[in-house]
């Protein structure tokens, strides 16, 4: 299918397909990257492979080594000032150019598939198996957006002008820090924007891979690379003024619903045509529901897929599994759940026998509650436990645990309700369909949410009364994949879409 009609030419759009771990080359060149990048990141940080990059990978000053930080009000108007002043060029350069650059990202992106795991593993803490399908999901946004460059000059034979903002502020997650970063930026390129990036600090170098693929494809057609920035600020008055700059147009943000609620507050006294722009995709509390009719087998796989891919670590996350009638009572259901959650292999993520990885950080609020304490009528049917990292690994420390079930969550509790964001999912029995319904919509956040069910009147009922943004019929609830599926809330908290042509497919 062509996704656009440029001038003569037409545009297609396929999907990246990852590399195949089944291929001994694949995974050599993996495996290869995984090394060199173990030592090129301790030598950037000062540090010592043997010794863990965990406690260098932050400088001393609390600031990501490898991006620039800027630690006064004055450097951030140098910034936003530099941005301002070439965007005018690029938005005059027209629909031709923007296409050049961005299908150059993507063949950029794609010869570099294996170095970008490897940022990935070391410093995000992404398995291989995760890492993979990000890639080819940051390609699928540098292809997609490519062709939005082209349609916004010619849709369907009318002409239609868009007039780009000056300086977007993105602000990728550390969780998808290739893909999301690569979504944000390259939607605001494509619309004739410049670009200031500021990635998460645990993902900064991440950030900085992107970046540095964008800038060099936006030289070698002959831009000023500077319409990409990527830089550092703390949550303090310096950031306080980057997100809040008169100068930045719009702020595009994927992080957590705090965060949202801090920039938008920040921004909230603009005034002038655009208004406070903050365009946020945040926090997610997913459930799947699982009905009689089902094919158990098939659910169980995609639960634990959901639940725990990443550690459980994404905003569409399942962290809740209702069980409608017979399936709670079934003990086959049960005993293959605890099966495959407990056959998950912990480990490190540079370790390509790993199934699930560590958690970004040493657990702490919401999450270690999760991990450790019950609440009245649970129980643990896989109780999650700290695991110590193999020797020469250390970096990991108080990272790895194994994954957790807890049954008996009961409607209204603190973990029906509250978003963790973790290895930890909860089991809910309900007696019908209407009532799992009810208990899902009662989730003050509707990203995404699935059901397993053979019964195409159950699958109608649930469709036409879910709330969410994307419903998934027997599937996993993870990983939408670009064009297919396009990703945002549907319900909850939420500060605008983020306009994504679709999701990850991790
Ligand atoms: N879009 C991702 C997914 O579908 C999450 O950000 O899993």
């Amino acid at each position: 299918e062509p996704l656009v009609r440029h001038g003569d030419e037409v545009l297609t759009f396929e999907n990246a397909p990852d590399g195949d771990p089944a291929v001994a080359a694949v995974r050599e060149r993996v495996r290869a990257a995984l090394a060199a990048g173990r030592v090129e990141m301790v030598g950037a940080l000062g540090g010592d492979a043997g010794a863990g990059m965990g406690s260098t990978r932050v400088a001393a000053d609390g600031s990501p080594a490898a991006v620039p930080h800027l630690g006064s009000t004055g450097e951030v108007d140098g910034v936003v000032e530099r941005a301002r002043s070439l965007a005018p060029t690029w938005a005059a350069a027209g629909a031709d150019a923007r296409v050049a650059v961005l299908s150059d990202v993507a063949n950029r992106l794609e010869a570099a598939r294996e170095q970008l795991i490897a940022v990935m593993a070391h410093e995000a803490g992404k398995t291989v198996g995760e890492s993979e399908p990000e890639v080819s999901e940051a390609i699928d946004f540098a292809r997609w957006y490519a062709g939005s460059a082209a349609g916004l000059a010619d849709v369907g034979g009318e002409e239609l002008t868009f007039e780009p903002v000056a300086v977007t502020l993105v602000t990728p997650p550390w969780n998808f820090p290739v893909a999301i970063a690569v979504g944000g930026v390259l939607a605001a390129l494509a619309a004739g924007s410049a670009v200031v990036m500021k990635p998460s600090p645990l993902a900064a170098r991440c950030g900085v891979a992107v970046a540095r693929h964008v800038r060099d494809a936006l030289a070698a057609a002959g831009h000023d690379p500077d319409l990409v920035q990527v830089v550092q600020v703390a949550e303090d008055e310096v950031g306080r003024h980057l997100v809040a700059h008169d100068g930045v147009d719009q702020v595009v943000l994927t992080g957590s619903l705090e965060t949202a609620e801090l920039f938008a507050g920040w921004r909230a006294g603009r005034d002038g045509v655009g208004g406070p722009r903050v365009f946020a995709e945040t926090s997610g509390k997913n459930v799947l529901v699982v009905t009689p009719s089902a094919d158990l087998d098939l659910a169980v796989a995609d639960v634990v897929r959901s639940a725990f891919g990443h550690a459980g670590q994404k905003c569409s996350a399942a962290s809740l599994v209702i069980l409608v009638g017979s399936v709670g009572r079934s003990r086959r259901f049960h005993e293959q759940l605890l099966d495959a959650v407990t056959s998950l292999r912990v480990g490190v993520p540079d370790d390509l026998g790993t199934g699930m990885g560590p958690v970004v950080e040493r657990p702490g609020g919401k999450l270690l509650r999760a991990l450790t304490t019950l609440e009245q009528g649970e129980t643990w049917a896989v109780q999650p436990r700290e695991v110590a990292p193999p020797a020469g690994h250390e970096e990991w420390e108080g990272r790895l645990w194994t994954p957790g079930v807890r049954v008996g969550v009961q409607p209204g509790s603190w973990f029906h309700l509250t978003e963790c964001f973790g290895p930890v999912l909860g089991v809910m029995r309900a007696d019908t369909l209407e009532e799992a319904i009810a208990w899902q919509n009662a989730v003050p956040f509707g990203l995404t949410g699935g059901i397993h069910s053979l019964d195409a009147g159950e699958i109608d009922r649930w469709l036409a009364a879910v709330e969410v943004g994307n419903a998934y019929v027997n599937r996993h609830i993870t990983g939408a994949v670009v064009q297919r599926q396009p990703f945002g809330g549907g319900r909850g908290p939420r500060w605008g879409r983020v306009p994504r042509p679709g999701g990850r497919r991790t």
